[in-house]
């Protein structure tokens, strides 16, 4: 099932997500909608907070935009990052700051600890695209949007274009109504 995606600056998404101790059916379902909703919206990649709930939950598929959809599901709970090395600077997007694209530093290859559905730890290790993804929906657990990442001019121009994008993108939703 869909949920709605939060927007920036609501609250939420400046919030550090609660760990997750119980792995039951409402975990479940919450990472079953997060990938509909990704889906959705051609995402690839999705933190809990971003659907309006404070939990350590993150959904990636790098495979989301193409005919591979569903294909590569990554469950990510209660994940935390062991290693990173390199550099790499690319654009970035974000579901919750709809329109708006920077470019964000980020480490070039990371090590990531976690659990599954289960509540078995298992790691992941990425580079590129990947990477990113880990990075950018990690940050979303910890109350951390990819404009934060920023220095705080590039920030605030960010932020001025943002508001822009933000009136447009509100309007064309009250008209698709
Ligand atoms: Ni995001």
């Amino acid at each position: 099932m869909e949920r709605e995606i939060v927007i920036y600056p609501a609250d939420v998404l400046k919030t550090r997500a609660e760990e997750v101790k119980e792995f039951n059916e409402e975990i479940k379902k919450l990472v079953e909608d997060m990938f509909d909703t990704m889906y959705k919206r051609g995402g690839v990649g999705l933190a809990a907070n971003q659907v309006g709930v404070l939990k350590r939950v993150v959904v990636i598929d790098l495979h989301s935009r193409t005919e591979k959809e569903g294909k590569e599901q990554i469950v990510l709970i209660n994940p935390e990052i062991v290693t990173q090395e390199g550099e790499v600077v690319k654009e970035e997007g974000c579901l919750s700051l709809p329109g708006l694209y920077r470019k964000v530093k980020r480490a070039a290859y990371v090590k990531v600890k976690a659990q599954n559905l289960e509540g078995e730890e298992f790691e992941i290790e990425g580079e590129g695209l990947l990477a990113r993804a880990l990075q950018h929906e990690i940050d979303h657990l910890n109350g951390i949007v990819f404009i934060d990442r920023l220095s705080p001019l590039q920030k605030r121009l960010a932020l001025e274009k943002y508001r822009k994008l933000k009136r447009k993108y509100e309007k064309e939703l009250v008209q698709n109504r």
